[in-house]
């Protein structure tokens, strides 16, 4: 973490807007639901951040860079690589958190300003099974569903069943990856009965519309998508408040990251969001400028291999854990050695995640 930045919580942020009084600052809904948690947070992230990386062998075994700081201990028990699509998940076993941690990768390297440009156009064209006038977005919705992430991530989570019981599961990603994080917890709780899914997102596209937007928060209300300044992804694909109904909308609750500078010191403030996914005083009140903001979040790097590569590194010695098919597609996993989960908390006995 850089030096000279200082996390504000919300006691001070009142206090500014009370003594400054030049900006409205809304402090929001001290309603019930869950509540937002920066800790754990700054340690989502590490995890959206690591699957970044394309040496296999590392991030299997957790030795990578970005692997140690706040997610040391970390277990991982399969590791999903879809070369055809460029994608990248991990399922693992987090013995802090007392919790199975799945995170995506987003878009690889320098292709994002051609990927940020094409989300302009990005229609609503697939209605999510079973819900009704629900419309997504087909790409976002098939990179999930329709490559070989999502059976090898619910063969992860059916092994983790066996072993701990009705565990909780937080779901991370950054990007296109927070994208496929949301479609993925939705997916658990609606196709896998599971009850504790937790979604943490960062920079995170829209994906469905308004009537998507309020079943995806009914069904999962324990998600978080955070949003950094003037990050040009979160809006994107464009939301016309003018067509609430016809457009995209993000599902609640942003959490809007932002920055102010007191006395030479810069705060970032972070700011808990309405209830509606479109808050007009969240990261709607500015425009979406940046794509380096996209790229750090919590001071933590979120972007690949600069070559922009879907390139991967292999180790022999991992292969005997995996499994790849005729595409190259790969699959490695293992059963947790060290972890030890209790069952989550608030589950029905006998509920079956999957
Ligand atoms: C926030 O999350 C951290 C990490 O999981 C946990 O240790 C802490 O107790 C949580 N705080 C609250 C208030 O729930
Ligand atoms: C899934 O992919 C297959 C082959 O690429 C395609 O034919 C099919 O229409 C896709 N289904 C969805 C729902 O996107």
């Amino acid at each position: 973490m850089e030096r000279g930045r200082r996390w504000l919580g919300l006691a001070v942020l009142l206090c500014l807007s009370a003594s400054c009084g030049a900006r409205e600052l809304k402090i929001k809904h001290k309603d019930s639901g869950p509540a937002y948690n920066h800790t754990l947070a700054t340690i989502m992230v590490e995890y959206a951040s690591a699957i970044y990386l394309s040496d296999m062998q590392e991030l299997f075994t957790w030795t990578c860079p970005r692997c140690g700081d706040k997610t040391e201990g970390f277990e991982v028990i399969e590791l999903v690589v879809d070369v055809q699509h460029c994608l990248q998940a991990f399922v693992g076993v987090a013995q802090d958190l007392n919790s199975i941690v799945i995170a995506f990768r987003g878009t690889h390297g320098n292709s994002i300003q051609n990927w940020v440009e094409d989300l302009y156009w990005k229609q609503l064209d697939l209605n999510y099974p079973g819900m009704p006038d629900a419309m997504v977005h087909h790409g976002f919705y098939s990179a999930y569903h329709n490559t070989t992430i999502r059976p090898g991530i619910l063969n992860a989570v059916k092994r983790a069943k066996e072993l701990y019981g009705d565990v909780n599961i937080m779901v991370t990603g950054h990007s296109m990856g927070g994208a496929m994080a949301a479609f993925c917890g939705l997916d658990l709780r609606v196709n896998c009965l599971a009850e504790n899914v937790q979604v943490m997102t960062f920079g995170q596209p829209r994906i469905g519309n308004a009537v998507f937007a309020s079943y995806y928060s009914e069904l999962v209300p324990n998600s978080f998508r955070v949003t950094n300044g003037h990050d040009i992804v979160p809006h994107l694909p464009p939301y016309y408040h003018y067509f609430p109904q016809k457009t995209y909308h993000h599902f609640p609750r942003e959490v809007w990251l932002y920055n102010v500078n007191l006395e030479s010191l810069v705060y970032t403030i972070e700011k808990i969001c309405d209830d509606t996914g479109e808050d007009p005083s969240c990261s709607r009140s500015v425009t979406g400028s940046s794509i380096s903001d996209h790229l750090v979040y919590f001071g933590v790097e979120l972007m690949g291999d600069p070559s922009g590569s879907c390139r991967i590194v292999t180790d022999p010695h991992i292969m005997k854990y995996g499994t790849a098919d005729p595409e190259g597609n790969l699959v490695l996993s293992k059963t947790p050695v060290g972890s030890v989960l209790r069952s989550g908390a608030g589950l029905n006995d006998g509920q079956s995640i999957l």
